[in-house]
């Protein structure tokens, strides 16, 4: 069956990636809760974006970042105002800034709710930009999982008022390297009953370089609600995703070409190729912007 693949393309936000639509909100929240000191662990998009909306917003930030991340992400970080505190890896950094914050002194931000409300706009506008009919399936990339969380918050919100009647298969790709929440559902692993077993990862995708997901289980839940499914790609898929892209005149970074990867990969494996086989219209997310590294 012939496919039209649509990509959302996220690179063209404020700072770069799709983490905008969490920081606007979150920073607004951040302002009206009356904080005046931030924290925040990043892989690097989440830090960008917070460091730019904080800067606008007078508040003062910390970030804690693991030490591999790509330099120009660390002084888009640095020119916006933040202090960067590196780490050995994003879980350590996600430990330090929970640290941080339970002293009192400081709003944590990240991968929490009120950025996934703000996230909930990407679901929203791929209804309103279908005319509420929908498309059969939404690929995209995880980290953490909260983008997976929040696409499907706002539409079953959507389907809850009548505004739509069903919810596309929600489709996750993770790097190979770094894929707990792939085996947890290649497990049958709902990460509710069983906890996620966490990864040491290696990836050249730092974006989504998570190897303990905050938001897994949930994002397994949209994931499973759904009828979609979870897989990994290789570093050389996505780079090769990547190069495609840049055909299509989209520049995206390693992490952002992720769910790219992922529609072809699929496609390939007769497993996942079946589940798309009646898919006529796909969205693939591209999550983050190619001169960030
Ligand atoms: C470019 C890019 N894509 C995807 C993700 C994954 O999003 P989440 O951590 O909400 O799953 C991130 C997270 O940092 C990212 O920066």
């Amino acid at each position: 069956m012939n496919k039209e693949i649509w990509f959302k393309n996220e690179t063209t936000n404020p700072t770069g990636s799709f983490k905008d639509r969490g920081s606007s909100v979150e920073i607004t929240k951040a302002l009206e809760l009356g904080a005046t000191r931030l924290v925040c662990a990043t892989t690097g998009n989440m830090g960008a974006s917070v460091a730019a909306y904080s800067a606008r917003a007078k508040l003062s930030v910390k970030i804690f970042i693991p030490s591999d991340t790509p330099r120009h992400k660390l002084m888009q970080i640095s020119v916006h105002g933040a202090k960067i505190i590196k780490t050995k890896d994003y879980t350590t950094a996600s430990a330090s800034a929970e640290r941080l914050a339970k002293t009192g002194y400081y709003y944590l931000a990240g991968d929490y709710p009120y950025r996934g409300e703000g996230q909930k706009s990407i679901g929203f506008e791929i209804a309103d930009q279908f005319h509420f009919k929908l498309p059969d399936a939404i690929v995209m990339p995880i980290g953490n999982g909260t983008l997976m969380w929040a696409v499907y918050k706002a539409l079953h919100e959507l389907s809850i008022v009548g505004l739509i009647q069903r919810i596309p298969k929600l489709i996750g790709v993770q790097a190979a390297g770094c894929a707990p929440i792939v085996h947890a559902f290649e497990a049958g692993i709902d990460g509710i009953h069983e906890p996620i077993k966490p990864v040491k990862p290696r990836t050249i995708a730092s974006a989504i370089e998570v190897g303990n997901p905050i938001d897994g289980p949930k994002a397994l839940t949209a994931i499973n609600r759904t009828g979609g499914f979870a897989l990994a790609v290789s570093d050389r898929e996505i780079l090769a995703a990547r190069n495609l892209l840049g055909r299509e005149g989209i520049y995206a970074e390693s992490g952002g070409a992720a769910a790219t990867a992922g529609l072809i990969a699929a496609m390939k494996n007769p497993k996942f190729a079946k589940q798309l086989n009646e898919a006529k219209e796909i969205v693939v997310l591209v999550t983050g912007h190619g001169l960030k590294g």
